[in-house]
C-alpha cells in the first residue's frame, strides 16, 4: 500500500517508517522538518499541499503521527496547536476521504485523559483504571484539547464518509527525561512506567500496523500501553501499596532493582489498560514490565530507549 505517513522524521516515524517499508508497503512521509523518510517537506496544516500530497502520489491510506505534543507547549502558542492538531487533522481526514480511502490511523495520546483529578493522585477506589470508556474526558493542556478535538474530527468524518478509522491513544514512549519527575532519574522512571503506563516506540510502532492490518469498519478508540501485570481488584492495594502488589507477582523484583540502585514506586495511581487492542487489534507490547526484569536478571541491555538529549524535531528546529 502507499502510505503518507506524517510526523515521519519523528520518534515514532523513525520506527515506524522502516517497518512499513519491510513489511512492502510504500511510505510517503511528510513532516515540517526534513528526515530520512520525508519525502514531502511541509504543513499538515497546508491545506492543499495535503490534498495535492494524497493526490500526487497516489496515497492508499494515511497514518496521521505528526502533531505538536506535549513538550512543544513552551515553545509554540495555543494557535499554533490548533493549526497543527486540529486543522492539520482535518485536512488529512478530508483528503482521505474524497480521495476514497478504506482505513485512516490517528496517533492521539493517552494524556488527553488526564483530568486535575487524575494528575491530582488515586480516586476513591484507589488506582484510577483508564481504558477507552474512561471519561468525561477534559484534557489539561492545549495539548490534550486539540488531540481530543482531532479524535472527534476522526469520529465526525468516519460516521459520515464511512471510512475506517482507528485512534491509537498511546501512552509514552519518548526517550528523553521526563519533565516534571525528576526522581527516579533516567532509566529506572521508565522502568517503573512499564507497570502502567508506557511502552516502547517500536511496540507502539507495531500497534500501528496491527491497526492498518486489522482495522476495517467504523471509527473505534484504542488505548496502547505495555500490559500491566496487574487486575482491576488490586486498583486500591496498588494506590496504598504498590510494591506488595509487585512482589506478589514478581518476587525477585526488589533484589533486581537494589541491585542497579533502582527504587519500585511507593503507590500507582493510574493504570492504563490495553486489553481492547489485544482483543480487536491482536497487538499485544513484546516489552513488558517482566521483559524489563529478565534483562535485569540476565545483564543484557534494556529493551527500551533512554536518551536524555533527544528533542522533538520540530523542537530543535525552531531553537
Ligand atoms: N512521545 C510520546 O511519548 C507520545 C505519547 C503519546 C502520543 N504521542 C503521539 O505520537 C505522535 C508522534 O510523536 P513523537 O513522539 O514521534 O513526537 P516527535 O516530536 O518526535 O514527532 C512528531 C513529528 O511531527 C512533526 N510535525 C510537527 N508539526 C508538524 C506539521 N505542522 N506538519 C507535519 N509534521 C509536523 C515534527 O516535526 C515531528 O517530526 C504524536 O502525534 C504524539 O502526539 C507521543
Amino acid at each position: 500500500m502507499r502510505i503518507l505517513l506524517t510526523g515521519a522524521s519523528g520518534w515514532l516515524g523513525r520506527h515506524l517508517a522502516p517497518l512499513l517499508e519491510a513489511r512492502g508497503h510504500e511510505v510517503v512521509g511528510l513532516d515540517v522538518v526534513a528526515g530520512a523518510f520525508t519525502r514531502i517537506v511541509g504543513s499538515v496544516a497546508d491545506r492543499a499541499l495535503v490534498f495535492q500530497a494524497i493526490a500526487h502520489h497516489a496515497i492508499e491510506a494515511v497514518i496521521h503521527a505528526g502533531a505538536l505534543h506535549k513538550p512543544d507547549i513552551a515553545r509554540f502558542p495555543r494557535q499554533a496547536f490548533v493549526d497543527v492538531n486540529v486543522t492539520g487533522t482535518l485536512n488529512l481526514l478530508e483528503a482521505a476521504a474524497e480521495a476514497g480511502h478504506a482505513r485512516f490511523l490517528f496517533t492521539s495520546t493517552t494524556s488527553l485523559m488526564v483530568r486535575a483529578d487524575v494528575r491530582a493522585g488515586a480516586g476513591e477506589a484507589g488506582a484510577w483504571w483508564m481504558d477507552e470508556c474512561f471519561g468525561p474526558l477534559e484534557p489539561r493542556n492545549i495539548y490534550g484539547i486539540t488531540k481530543l478535538a482531532a479524535e472527534n474530527l476522526c469520529r465526525l468524518i468516519s460516521r459520515e464518509s464511512g471510512m475506517a478509522v482507528a485512534i491509537l491513544r498511546t501512552g509514552r514512549f519518548f526517550p528523553e527525561d521526563d519533565d516534571t519527575h525528576a526522581v527516579p532519574s533516567g532509566p529506572n522512571l521508565k522502568a517503573n512506567e512499564f507497570l502502567n503506563r508506557r511502552l516502547t516506540a517500536g511496540d507502539a510502532a507495531l500497534a500501528h500496523l496491527a491497526a492498518l492490518d486489522r482495522w476495517e469498519r467504523g471509527c473505534e478508540t484504542f488505548v496502547l500501553s505495555a500490559p500491566p501485570p496487574f487486575r482491576r481488584d488490586e486498583a486500591a492495594e496498588l494506590a496504598r501499596d504498590a510494591r506488595a502488589v509487585i512482589a506478589r507477582r514478581f518476587p525477585d523484583a526488589v533484589e533486581l532493582y537494589e541491585r542497579r540502585g533502582w527504587t519500585l514506586p511507593a503507590r500507582i495511581e493510574r493504570v492504563y489498560d490495553p486489553a481492547k487492542a489485544e482483543r480487536l487489534l491482536g497487538w499485544r507490547a513484546r516489552t513488558d514490565f517482566a521483559a524489563i526484569l529478565s534483562t535485569l536478571r540476565t545483564g543484557e541491555e534494556l529493551p527500551f530507549a533512554h536518551d536524555p538529549d533527544w528533542i522533538s524535531p520540530v523542537l530543535r528546529q525552531s531553537r
